[in-house]
């Protein structure tokens, strides 16, 4: 099988918050807007410019006001600098998360014997089959 391209919407979110590298904004939104969705469909998976960020950060502020009573002004620019970094256009930040040092460690991995499935399919045509009987 080949192996494709590890994207940051892949991973779970506490392997995010592991492989996000640190950086001024990552705390404001590890903590306030991880506590309704995760990063991965609504952030990983949309690449946007600065005012792309800042436009759906009001549009949250503004929607979800009453979850976000400690975010301010301050901690807004941050996360708008953090999501136009890692999830902008800016050729520095790790486009995978598989070129973070620690990658793997945060792979769950499963032993030969647990992944080996075995499959059994019975014929049951001609029969009752699978039909619920009738309790009554
Ligand atoms: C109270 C719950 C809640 C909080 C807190 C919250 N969100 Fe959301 N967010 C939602 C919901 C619900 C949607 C889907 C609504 C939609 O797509 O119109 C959403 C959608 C989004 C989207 C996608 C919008 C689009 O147009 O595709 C982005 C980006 C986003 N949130 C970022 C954030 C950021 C950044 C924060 C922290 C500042 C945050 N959210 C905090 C509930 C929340």
């Amino acid at each position: 099988m080949q192996q494709g391209t590890v994207r940051w919407s892949d991973l779970s979110l506490s392997q995010g918050m592991k492989l996000l590298p640190e950086g001024k904004g990552k705390d404001a939104l590890r903590s306030n807007c991880m506590v309704c969705h995760g990063f991965q469909n609504v952030m990983a998976s949309i690449p946007r410019n600065e005012n792309g960020w800042r436009d759906r950060i009001n549009y949250m502020r503004k929607a979800m006001w009453w979850q976000l009573p400690r975010f301010d002004d301050d901690k807004a620019d941050g996360v708008v600098s953090y999501l136009s970094h890692m999830f902008g256009n800016d050729p520095t930040a790790p486009r995978s998360p598989a070129d973070v040092p620690g990658y793997k460690d945060t792979v769950r991995s499963f032993s030969e014997e647990a992944m080996g499935i075995a499959y059994v399919e019975y014929d049951v045509s001609g029969s009752k089959g699978l039909a619920l009987e009738r309790y009554s």
